[in-house]
């Protein structure tokens, strides 16, 4: 068998949580309320891959516009992420793109087609929740999510895959997403009196040994930084939070 390799994920500590990045070619659901950093976290993993890894990344969003996008990345720090995208380093795709032609489906997969065998190996899609919208039925959303999730496997891709949740955490609905991807991240933020506290858990990742805590976290300037302390833990307790 030949050994798999970790993609990391742009967040040192994240890394260490997942006891060394993602498995190479594995599917993440990354799941979260609004405003939790669901977005920034998959931006800096397509920054890092392209910054320090030589990795390509693919950006498919219905949630914001490219520009959008790239202004919210320089606030972040990301200051290359205009020049990347320029020189195709890192290809988006936003909803312009992705409302193209009448069939969403066949759009979906000529995109695919166009960035696989070669330069991209880091896909993102946000978000799941917006994509499948586009059908009708349960039974087409199912069949619609399990073929995505097996394209995305069979070009290789390592992806993150964004899904709102609209349940406050921890009292979350499994659904067919989580038990088709490789692996979930949960983001949720808790009110504090001065404002809130962000936090990140791994609940799992196929093949590999996580750290199954829950850890807290920051977003600023160079994005977002997870605190793998159990200190850092236990003063977001204190001060009202969870
Ligand atoms: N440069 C920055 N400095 C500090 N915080 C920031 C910065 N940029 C974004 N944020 C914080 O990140 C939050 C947004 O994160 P993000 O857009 O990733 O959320 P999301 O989970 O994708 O939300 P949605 O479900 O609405 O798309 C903002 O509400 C803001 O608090
Ligand atoms: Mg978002």
């Amino acid at each position: 068998m030949t050994e798999q390799r970790y993609v990391e994920t742009g967040v040192e500590s994240l890394d260490s949580i997942l006891d060394g990045g993602v498995l190479e070619g594995s599917s993440v659901l990354l799941t979260g309320n609004p405003g939790t950093g669901k977005t920034v976290l998959a931006m800096q993993f397509l920054y890092h891959g392209v910054e320090e890894c030589d990795e390509g990344g693919v950006y498919l969003t219905f949630e914001e516009s490219g520009e959008d996008l790239a202004q919210a990345a320089e606030r972040l720090g990301f200051t290359r992420w205009r020049e990347h995208v320029e020189n195709g380093d890192i290809a988006v795709y936003d909803k312009m793109d992705l409302l193209d032609e009448h069939d969403f489906a066949a759009t979906l997969t000529s995109i695919l087609d166009e960035v696989s065998g070669g330069d991209y190996s880091r896909l993102v899609m946000d978000s799941l929740t917006m994509f499948e919208m586009f059908f009708e039925t349960e039974q087409e959303r199912r069949r619609y999510l399990l073929k995505t999730v097996e394209i995305l496997k069979e070009k290789g891709f390592t992806s993150y895959l964004v899904h709102e949740s609209a349940e406050v955490f921890p009292d979350r609905d499994i659904g067919l997403e989580e038990f088709l991807t490789d692996g979930n991240f949960y983001l949720g933020q808790a009110p504090t009196k001065s404002g809130s506290n962000r936090y990140i858990w791994v609940p799992k990742m196929r093949k590999q040994a996580i750290d199954t805590h829950i850890f807290p976290m920051e977003i600023g300037e160079g994005g977002i930084t997870v605190h793998e302390s159990a200190a850092g833990f236990l003063q977001m307790d204190d001060r009202g939070g969870l």
